[in-house]
């Protein structure tokens, strides 16, 4: 057991460095997984940062299209909250040194994405704001002596006692190790959401859910974890993780296709290919289903402009020996981010004394059942903040000693196997299409690979949030955003509200189940 004055970052995204940076020069301890910007969902962030920066934009109607896209569960306080401050942290983020697109007076640049009334995303080099805002911080933290990063290490379990964290165990990420105990004044959890639960995501492939998981077992109550958005447009060029063709091509006027060249979105939505993301990844589900080959079509939008202005998108097509110039690109749906987590009020406070939560680990009402696009990293720079600023009152801050940890042999790889069947169960019974039955499925299998894989904890935090995710849709008895029920087609307006639940109600749902089907 090592004893740290430090606040205890778990994670190393957007989110985790920016409140490092926010809560200098209190020491803090940053739990990174990888070498900083390797593996983090925010450095793969493709679109930006929504913000309402045009002079003809407001707060306001930033406000309302994430309202509106949320499909009635949306936390309108919350909304109102987060817009308002988006500016700042823009131009916060510039000051640090953020490399943003701007016109030759100086104007940011803006992306139209999916159900924004107005071009409002913030953007760098086209297609790589997550990667190019990454670059920033790290800088900043790198020269910041009050952040010590412990890279390749990784959070499994927090320490409590009753209902207050008091430290969190880590174990090495890179090779199988036995996990130490730091015990620390408080916690921020910060390390992403669950895309990789599923067979088909573009999240980085360590973000399975761990964090939710393991807060969820520490008794942190979790908000919405049936809500997961998935991607209309990811690359289907067989690569998993499945790159990204960011919404902003749509937004410059690129269109969705069949094999046939029949344009589907214009029957399904008044907006077409700029309907909520909900709406047009069911629609490119149906179109994948029924073997009519969805594409992405940038020739008439873009031409050739797609490879100097979305160097991202053009080097996966390279790689993929697409020419997007001469031919569509094929795409299909993927898990991109979990609108539900670990329960946060205002200033990131989960229900755990001394636990607070930022960014895609967290559920703060501001996404409700579908995300608003670039809403993201948006959410996550807000919270990173309120939560630091929160933590700042916190009286046992002074001792900055580094920490030097030594993890006695012990752990073990995950089971590749079993990683794989608990991400092709999520995908087959708990994805974009679900039924009481499958649903039910989907529990006992998780029960099953958990207990065949007791003895990592790794792999049980990503059941954990898994068994919380299927509970929690079983639950909902309605098609709401990113939750769409075959068996409850209609949206059920008694049932507007977010979902509140904890791992032991989860369990006990699950329990049922079993039950029911031995
Ligand atoms: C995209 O660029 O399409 C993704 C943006 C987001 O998920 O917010």
């Amino acid at each position: 057991m090592i004893e740290t004055g430090r606040i205890v970052i778990a994670g190393a995204g957007l989110g985790a460095l920016y409140a490092a940076l926010e809560l200098a020069p209190r020491p803090v301890l940053v739990i990174s997984p990888e070498p900083l910007g390797e593996g983090a969902s925010s450095a793969w962030a493709q679109g930006g940062v929504a913000a309402a920066m045009a002079t003809h934009d407001t707060p306001e109607a930033h406000a309302v299209d994430t309202v509106q896209a949320g499909a009635g569960t949306v936390d309108p306080d919350v909304a109102a909250m987060v817009t308002q401050v988006a500016r700042a942290h823009i131009i916060d983020l510039t000051e640090l040194g953020a490399p943003f697109d701007r016109d030759a007076d100086g104007n940011y640049v803006m992306s139209r994405e999916a159900a924004h009334s107005a071009a409002r995303v913030v953007r760098v080099k086209g297609d790589q704001a997550g990667g190019q805002i990454m670059q920033t911080l790290i800088a900043a933290v790198r020269a910041a002596p009050s952040v010590q990063v412990l890279e390749n290490t990784q959070a499994v379990r927090l320490e409590t006692e009753g209902c207050t964290v008091t430290g969190i165990w880590i174990t090495r990420a890179d090779v199988p190790s036995a996990p130490v105990l730091i015990k620390a004044p408080g916690v921020l959890l910060a390390g992403g959401g669950s895309g990789g639960l599923y067979a088909h995501t573009t999240n980085p492939p360590r973000i399975r859910g761990q964090v939710i998981g393991f807060a969820a077992r520490a008794g942190a109550r979790i908000a919405d974890p049936e809500f997961v958005q998935f991607h209309p447009t990811a690359f289907d060029i067989g690569e998993d993780p499945a790159p990204l063709a960011t919404e902003a091509l749509r937004g410059e006027g690129a269109v969705l296709i069949n094999a046939a060249g029949d344009r589907f979105m214009v029957e399904e939505h008044p907006d077409a290919e700029l309907a909520p993301r909900d709406i047009v990844a069911r629609a490119i589900f149906a179109e994948t289903q029924g073997d009519r080959r969805p594409m992405l079509d940038t020739r008439e939008a873009l031409g050739s402009e797609v490879l100097t202005r979305y160097p991202t998108v053009a080097e996966t097509c390279a790689r993929a020996g697409i020419d997007p110039v001469q031919d569509p690109i094929p795409v299909a749906v993927a898990a991109h981010y979990h609108m539900g987590g670990v329960e946060a009020d205002m200033q990131g406070r989960t229900s755990l004394k001394n636990l607070w939560v930022c960014g895609e680990a967290s559920s703060t009402g501001l996404h409700g059942a579908n995300r608003l696009a670039s809403n993201g990293l948006l959410e996550a720079l807000v919270y990173a903040r309120n939560a630091a600023q929160d933590i700042a009152s916190l009286d046992a801050l002074a001792d900055a000693r580094a920490i030097h940890p030594s993890f006695p042999a012990g752990g073990q790889n995950l089971d590749a196997a079993a990683v794989k069947n608990l991400r092709e169960t999520m995908t087959a019974y708990a994805g974009v299409r679900r039924t009481a039955a499958g649903l039910k499925q989907a529990l006992t299998a998780i029960a099953q690979l958990e207990a065949e894989q007791a003895a990592d904890e790794n792999f049980v935090n990503m059941c954990a949030t898994a068994t919380l995710i299927a509970a929690a849709a079983l639950q909902r008895e309605e098609s709401r955003g990113g939750h769409l029920r075959d068996d409850f087609p209609e949206t059920d307006p008694a049932q507007a509200h977010r979902t509140r639940i904890s791992l032991n109600e989860a369990l006990a749902i699950r329990a049922k189940v079993q039950k029911e089907l031995t």
